[in-house]
């Protein structure tokens, strides 16, 4: 029985992979001429998908589990034993309740007026600033008062350097990984003292930290400590992570100034400027998958157990779903879209699947930055604006220097 996805003809593809980065399953699918190929990886066999109908196929209900669907070091940093990700079912669903009831639209206006204020108390107006070295301190600031948790006694910079060290460690071997390891035992320390003090009465009513912390499980007990733990870091961590949309979206205001001169003064526009930085710059590159109930995908019949990387990065991309796909058009999404072809945090259903449950608070914090960027006028000095994809995740090599022009908004 013949598969038409092609297998590729180099014994295993590990090092391409490191090698090509964010461009490693788009471009030979486009040399194929396939939305997908089979190759291995780390020795293990894999299929790798792109475009809007393998979106599709590998967000159908059920279909999937993202148990020993990652790298062991991967997991390591972002997710964990017992977090909502490695959950399926009836289990997955009461626990991603947890999540998706924080995204009130209140509590995505507190998360951008408290954006605001950190963004005014960071005091970045008229000297010239690497906005990438200055957001996450705004954006655990940020994160840490959104959920509850008064930031004079949590240690905010150490916080901030765990949080970026997971999301800058998650896809590196070697020391640099290793020290990242460290770093999330020192927060998930800290977290399950924050959760503790939490159950003792320390969570102000309401906060997220008082949903994490007094979540109960579907049998009516409460969570297990470093489970709570890892849950609140899984709140925490991915606020800060926004900043990488933050500083590309400043990349796109200094090397678009047509974009954002032909922007609208609206609401709406502000969240289209925000949907085309995530669709179009490099940051979560793919989501893996293990197959539960056999489907089949373009001739190929796959049956449980197989491996499958998403390409959400190719897809967002794909010339086929996106014309003109590289060029920077935040007004492409005034007009209705492919809702498969937009994947930058995964796809399908909010309730069911593992789609991320922060999508809207990320949308929320991006249009906010981009708002308090534009209205401050940012001037580039000469830099490299680069971003080179073979870098997970990828940012401008220069971190974005800027200078804000005072009174900053
Ligand atoms: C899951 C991306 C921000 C919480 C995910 C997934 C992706 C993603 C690709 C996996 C989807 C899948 O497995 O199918 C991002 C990106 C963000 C971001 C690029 C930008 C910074 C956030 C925020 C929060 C959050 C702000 C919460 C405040 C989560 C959680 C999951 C998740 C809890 C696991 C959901 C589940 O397995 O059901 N995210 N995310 N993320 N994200 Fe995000």
């Amino acid at each position: 029985t013949g598969s038409s996805l092609p297998l590729l003809k180099a014994p295993d593809s590990t090092l391409s992979l490191l090698r090509e980065g964010y461009d490693f399953i788009a471009r030979r699918c486009d040399r194929l001429g396939t939305d997908g190929f089979r190759t291995r990886l780390m020795l293990r066999p894999v299929a790798c998908l792109r475009g809007p109908r393998a979106a599709q196929a590998f967000y159908a209900p059920g279909r999937m589990t993202r148990r020993g669907a990652m790298p062991g070091s991967v997991l390591a940093l972002l997710q964990d034993k017992g977090s909502v990700q490695l959950l399926d079912d009836a289990a997955h669903r009461h626990r991603r309740g947890l999540f998706l009831r924080l995204m009130t639209p209140e509590r995505l206006e507190r998360a951008a007026r408290i954006l605001r204020e950190e963004w005014q108390a960071a005091r970045m107006g008229g000297r010239e600033i690497v906005l990438a070295e200055e957001i996450g301190p705004i954006l655990t600031r940020t994160a840490l008062r959104w959920c509850g948790i008064e930031t004079a006694d949590a240690a905010p910079r150490l916080r901030c350097e765990e949080f970026e060290a997971m999301i800058g460690g998650a896809a590196l071997v070697g020391p640099r990984h290793w020290r990242a390891r460290m770093l999330r035992r020192r927060s998930e320390a800290w977290a399950r003292e924050v959760i503790r003090a939490a159950r003792a009465g320390a969570a102000p009513a309401d906060s997220p930290l008082a949903h994490v912390a007094q979540h109960r499980d579907p049998s009516g007990l409460a969570l297990p400590r470093a489970v709570a733990a890892v849950e609140l870091l899984n709140l925490l961590r991915p606020i800060v992570a926004v900043g990488r949309f933050i500083v590309f979206s400043a990349h796109a205001i200094v090397t678009r100034p047509e974009a954002l001169a032909a922007l609208p003064d609206t609401p709406e526009a502000l969240d289209w400027w925000g949907d085309e930085v995530r669709r179009l710059y490099p940051f979560f590159p793919v989501i893996g998958g293990r197959v539960r109930t056999g489907f089949d995908f373009d001739g190929h019949g796959f049956g449980p157990g197989d491996w499958v990387l998403l390409d959400l990065f190719g897809t967002d991309t794909d010339p086929d779903a996106w014309p003109d796909p590289l060029r920077f058009d935040p007004m492409r999404h005034e007009r209705a879209r492919d809702p498969f072809a937009f994947v930058p945090q995964g796809a399908g259903s909010m309730e069911g699947g593992h789609r991320c449950p922060g999508e809207a608070l990320t949308a929320k914090l991006v249009a906010e930055a981009t708002a308090l960027l534009r209205a401050s006028r940012p001037e580039a000095p000469p830099q490299d604006l680069g971003i080179p994809h073979d870098r997970v995740p990828a940012a401008p090599v220069s971190g974005m220097r800027l200078r804000l022009q005072e009174p900053l908004p």
